[in-house]
């Protein structure tokens, strides 16, 4: 019995050499195709999938769906929420909301930047890391605040100063090295 789940590669004409597994996306694709206003939940759902939307994705949703890749690209770059690169094995979500910018949010920043030489959106050059400045994360009281997520869960971090951030960071550096 054949398998449920084949790889459907890129069946356009162009010879990208796209190896990109489609199955999934294609099933997206066939459920809101002909919904009205369908883009920013067909992109949503694809970086769910592929954790960020890479040309050959958006190439493909564009063949898919009729809309022009300048429109997809325009509602990508729009909204905060879509990546259009790879992110870290640690995204860095430092909160910027009004109480952890009173408190000091933007120094915490800088010392984020500075310990990992990225900027905000940024990815390290190892793949460790990446700093997304984001609105509140809902813990006020504990500003300033960063939440950092990977493959192993959430973990919030309070009343940050620019040492104890900067010991975060190399302390998960020291455990990805192990
Ligand atoms: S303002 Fe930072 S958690 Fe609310």
């Amino acid at each position: 019995m054949q398998s449920q789940k084949e790889t459907k590669n890129c069946t356009c004409t162009c010879s990208c050499n796209d190896d990109t597994d489609y199955y999934a996306l294609d099933e997206i694709l066939a459920e809101y195709k002909d919904m009205q206003g369908n883009l920013i939940i067909i992109l949503q759902k694809a970086q769910e999938i592929y954790g960020y939307l890479s040309r050959e994705v958006i190439r493909h949703i564009s063949q898919v769906t009729g809309y022009t890749q300048a429109k997809i690209y325009g509602v990508a770059t729009f909204y905060t929420q879509f990546r259009l690169a790879p992110i870290g094995k640690n995204l860095i979500m430092l909160c910027q909301g009004t109480a952890c910018h009173v408190n000091g949010s933007k120094d915490i920043e800088e010392a984020i930047c500075s310990e990992l030489n990225i900027q905000d959106g940024e990815t390290t050059e190892d793949g460790l890391f990446t700093l997304n400045n984001v609105a509140c994360l809902g813990c006020c009281s504990l500003a300033p605040v960063m939440m950092i997520s990977s493959s192993e869960g959430e973990e919030t971090y309070g009343k940050l100063t620019k040492d104890s951030v900067k010991e975060i960071l190399k302390k998960i550096k020291a455990e990805a090295e192990k």
